[in-house]
């Protein structure tokens, strides 16, 4: 059966975008950036938010960005390679192959994603990643730490959900930023 992780880059007072919808400063250098390729290399298919989606459509809709480094290249090839489902009430179609858009978080059509991918599959925009831990459907998290304390914004995980977290692994970056590895517990 195939994990659900979600993952996501944060603030230390644990904030993906500040109050002003700014996360230049999650922005991971080359470092985090070769990390977070082979992080992804391996997952299946990625459930988005309409929001994060429309952050991350780029990656293969303007062909200027995998011209800045071989990094950005590679990311660029594994984003197009997996499944996107997009869920969204608003979006009329999507710009991007192998992306199709749901209209609701149905966590038991998202069990059955899980029982029948080969490869993992990650959760992400907290918005829409907030009904997968509710639904006990998150497996593992992902999170970055950026340092930096920017006071307010989107939260990264929900304030209604109470979930125990066992750490399998964690890393520091030169450039600051902290990676921590949980699996959930029953
Ligand atoms: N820290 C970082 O490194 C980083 C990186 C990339 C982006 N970001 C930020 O993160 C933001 C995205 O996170 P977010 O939490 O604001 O948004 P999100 O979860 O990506 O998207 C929210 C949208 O998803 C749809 N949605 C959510 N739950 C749904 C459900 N149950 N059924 C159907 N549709 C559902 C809705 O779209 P509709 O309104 O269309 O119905 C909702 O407005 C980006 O906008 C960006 O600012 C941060």
């Amino acid at each position: 059966m195939a994990k659900l992780i979600y993952s996501a880059i944060a603030s230390l007072d644990g904030y993906i975008e500040d109050e002003d919808g700014n996360f230049d400063w999650a922005a991971p250098d080359e470092e985090v950036h070769a990390f977070i390729n082979d992080l992804e290399r391996p997952v299946g298919t990625y459930l988005y938010g309409r929001r994060m989606y429309e952050t991350m459509v780029g990656w293969e809709t303007d062909p200027t960005l995998a011209e800045h480094s071989p990094l950005m290249r590679d990311f660029a090839e594994i984003w197009r390679a997996a499944d996107k489902i997009v869920y969204s009430s608003t979006l009329e179609t999507v710009s991007t192959a192998s992306t199709r858009i749901e209209r609701d978080f149905d966590p038991e059509s998202v069990r059955q994603i899980k029982a029948q991918s080969g490869r993992d599959i990650t959760v992400s925009g907290p918005d829409l990643a907030a009904h997968a831990w509710r639904a006990g459907l998150v497996d593992e998290c992902q999170l970055f730490v950026a340092p930096i304390v920017v006071g307010g914004g989107k939260r990264s995980l929900p304030n209604d959900v109470r979930v125990r977290l066992e750490l399998l692994e964690e890393r520091r970056f030169e450039g600051g930023m902290l990676y921590l590895h949980y699996h959930t517990r029953a």
